[in-house]
């Protein structure tokens, strides 16, 4: 049932998740990192800990910097949500979607160093093998794929009944995945790897990961968190008392499972007791990702509430007001004013001030009566070049009335819309303010 539900609110209700960019801002100056225009539905650090990315139900993938809180590059290549995103051990960073396809991207390039059309239906998880060469890739076509980045060979997995809905690769290379058929199935690869085990589980499974020790962890509608013995035999399973479980991940140094719920909660488990060791209650709003990050001492979690919040992995507690971006002196010169709180919005993104370096997006210094797709030392889409647009309080409006997409095509600002015409004229009027020298 889970599963149904799950592929209507991940699958078909993207307009109405891509709600307005709400004042979600107020509970906090803290430490989240805000720039998805929907949903945050995947989330991965990188193994030199400095970046994370994110996937989102806004068509984008974001590169933020760990230590500033900015976010240095919109990825947008696929054609629907990004469900998935993983980091490989070279530093690139891997995507996928609903459009069922596979993007590997480099830092510093606009566009995919490779893509791939990997499976029929919607991508929706992503696991890179321990030597870096090959991408597994889950998806509601009912396969499960490893594609080699050596030989850029593709080899399809077929026997789950239903949506796969999570992918692992063990230390010795095997694929693990899991899906609505309850069961988790560790594959044969070679000749002489031994049969396929099938392990049936009693509950639909939402999420699975791999620990650097070979444990596998699976999850999912039941709220209980199954620790398996690479061979597929159960070592444990911990009761978290929410449901159902939508992510997981787990520490680099495998002491400590993160298990998120739909309800918003995050359960702490110590994997070596197979104990809850505590929870963090959340925001009350659906959480879709997970992600250790700095060497396991902090938890990011993505969700419903478009942003990505950090807690410590020791104690639970929110990460406060430590990036560079989340208390910015712009802000604090406009208390009270709506539309700097909408602004927060874009910050990770647009620097405001005439000398500020351009973040992901250009500096919006100077913006009202610029022609789009001019402002000084930023590499713009192409598409939006060809644009006729002067920027002005009308097109502002119109840009966030009718969202990027439509109304600039081609560019790789994450789909967001401020529905309230209200507003609307807030942040333009903080904008010609803030903008002007
Ligand atoms: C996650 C990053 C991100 C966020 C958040 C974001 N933008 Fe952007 N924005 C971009 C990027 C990237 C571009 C350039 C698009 C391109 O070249 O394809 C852009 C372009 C623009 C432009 C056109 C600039 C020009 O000189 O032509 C305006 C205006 C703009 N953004 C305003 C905003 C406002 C206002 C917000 C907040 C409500 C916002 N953006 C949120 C990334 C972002």
């Amino acid at each position: 049932m889970f599963a149904d539900d799950c592929r209507i609110a991940l699958g078909r209700a993207l307009v109405v998740l891509l709600a307005t960019l709400a004042v979600a801002t107020a509970q906090a100056g803290d430490g989240s990192f805000r720039g998805h225009g929907g949903p945050v539905r995947a989330l991965a650090v990188s193994s030199k800990n400095d970046l994370a990315i994110s996937g989102s139900f806004d068509q984008s993938a974001i590169i933020w910097n760990m230590r500033t809180g900015a976010a240095s590059a919109v990825l947008r290549f696929h054609d629907g949500a990004v469900n998935a995103v993983a980091a490989m051990p070279d530093g690139r960073f891997v995507t996928a979607g609903e459009d069922g396809r596979i993007a590997i991207w480099k830092a510093g390039e606009g566009a995919p160093v490779q893509t791939f059309e990997e499976h029929t239906g919607p991508i929706v998880a992503l696991a890179v093998s321990p030597d870096g060469q090959e991408i597994a890739s889950a998806s509601w076509d009912e396969t499960a794929s490893v594609r080699s980045l050596t030989n850029g060979r593709s080899e399809s997995f077929r026997g789950h009944h239903g949506n796969v809905n999570a992918v692992g690769f063990l230390p010795d290379g095997r694929l693990v995945s899991a899906g609505y058929d309850t069961t988790v199935r560790i594959w044969r690869r070679e000749p002489d790897s031994g049969a396929t085990s099938v392990l049936t589980t009693g509950s639909p499974i939402n999420a699975l990961t791999v620990s650097g020790n070979s444990d596998i962890i699976a999850a999912g509608a039941d709220g209980a968190v199954r620790i398996l013995a690479p061979d597929g035999t159960s070592r444990a399973s911990v009761e978290t008392q929410e449901v159902p479980i939508t992510a997981l991940a787990v520490s680099p140094d495998h002491s400590k499972i993160a298990a998120a719920s739909i309800a918003g909660s995050i359960t702490i488990v110590d994997a070596v007791a197979a104990k809850v060791l505590f929870q963090i209650a959340g925001t009350k709003q659906p959480v879709w990702a997970l992600a250790f990050a700095v060497e396991g001492r902090e938890l990011l979690s993505g969700g419903n509430d478009r942003m990505i919040r950090r807690w410590s992995a020791t104690n639970g507690e929110p990460i406060g007001n430590v990036t560079e971006t989340s208390s910015p002196d712009i802000l604090a010169g406009f208390p009270g004013d709506r539309g700097a709180e909408l602004f927060r919005a874009c910050i990770a993104c647009h620097t405001l001030k005439r000398d500020a370096e351009n973040r992901a997006g250009p500096s919006l210094n100077g913006v009202f009566g610029r022609r789009i797709a001019t402002a000084p030392g930023y590499n713009f889409s192409p598409a939006l070049k060809k644009l006729n647009i002067v920027w002005s309080v009308e097109t502002i409006a119109k840009l966030f009335e009718l969202g990027p997409t439509q109304y600039t095509p081609g560019t790789k600002m994450p789909e967001q819309r401020i529905e309230n015409a209200a507003d609307r004229a807030a942040l333009i009027r903080f904008l010609e303010k803030a903008t002007t020298n």
